[in-house]
């Protein structure tokens, strides 16, 4: 039988175990703080946004909304960052991209003042994470790193295949996955676009970290019987359905379900998990703050 890996149920349990630390900074006066960014108006953008303000709601982190015109000058961004780190009550700062082509994305993240970076993105934390010390840890690899663990999946010693190689998934995972810790100690091979032979290096990976922005990429036959498999896609492909669109992850579900040990659903697996760790890094960004 697959273990089919029940995001909801473990980012639940996340949320849950919050409550201890937003308390503590309760008693101390301090509400934790996320503030938002969004310079777009793409509706899947716009979503993510607002689930992660219920999210915050629901914990008892204060969430705040800046809405910037996707045609206003970048300036108009970057200032916004500036006053939100300057801004004591406010303990995270979350710019939401893809942010317009004539923003400076790396400049976006360069200027968060990386105490407030709870994305992980700014490059002192990245070079934190990559030296072995992290910071905040990205949200989505972090999230998957504690889906292994509630799922007893042993990372130590596992040959894992992380297929995607970007700055917000596929090379954090690899990172973490590497590090000397609890929760890897594992054997990383990051595969990607112009990878040669890629069924060869996911059939012999015990773990798959599927995270390429594919459709159904990766197929049960590129899969070894009993292997983890991580779906990290949410891509939006045309269906007969009320909407229009169908949501399926960069995994063949049902082909790759018959092949693994245990597999992430899309939705219901590792999306979740990336929005209770976001809480997770607010209520860290908070008590480092107040420490
Ligand atoms: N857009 C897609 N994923 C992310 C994420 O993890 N953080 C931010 N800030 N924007 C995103």
């Amino acid at each position: 039988m697959t273990d089919i890996i029940d995001g909801n149920a473990v980012a639940a349990e996340i949320r849950a175990g919050l409550a201890d630390g937003i308390d503590t900074l309760a008693d101390a006066g301090v509400t934790p703080c996320l503030a938002t960014v969004l310079m777009s108006n793409d509706p899947a953008s716009e979503t993510y946004v607002s689930m992660k303000h219920s999210d915050c709601e629901e914990v008892g982190i204060e969430a705040r909304d800046f809405e910037i015109d996707p045609e206003a000058p970048a300036e108009e961004l970057y200032d916004t960052i500036d006053e939100l780190n300057a801004d004591p009550s406010v303990h995270g700062i979350l710019v939401q991209m893809p942010v317009p082509d004539h923003v400076d994305e790396r400049e976006v993240l360069r200027r968060i003042d990386p105490a407030k970076d709870v994305d992980g993105f700014h490059p002192e934390n990245v070079g934190r994470l990559v030296a072995g010390h992290p910071r905040f840890k990205p949200c989505t690899p972090h999230g998957i790193q504690k889906l292994l663990a509630a799922t007893d999946v042993e990372t130590e010693g596992a040959d894992v295949a992380v297929v995607g190689r970007s700055n917000i998934v596929g090379k954090p995972m690899a990172n973490l996955l590497i590090q000397k810790s609890e929760l890897g100690n594992a054997t990383v091979t990051v595969c990607h676009s112009r990878t040669e032979n890629l069924a060869d290096k996911t059939r012999a990976a015990d773990i798959v970290v599927a995270a390429v922005g594919i459709p159904e990429f990766i197929t049960g036959e590129m899969l070894s019987e009993g292997v983890t498999v991580i779906d990290v896609g949410i891509n939006r492909v045309d269906a007969d359905t009320e909407k229009g669109y169908e949501l399926v992850g960069d995994v063949e579900y049902e082909s790759a379900k018959a092949k693994a040990g245990a597999i992430t659903p899309v939705p219901g697996g590792v999306g979740p998990m990336t929005r209770a760790m976001l809480l997770w890094n607010t209520v860290k960004a908070a008590g480092d703050a107040e420490a």
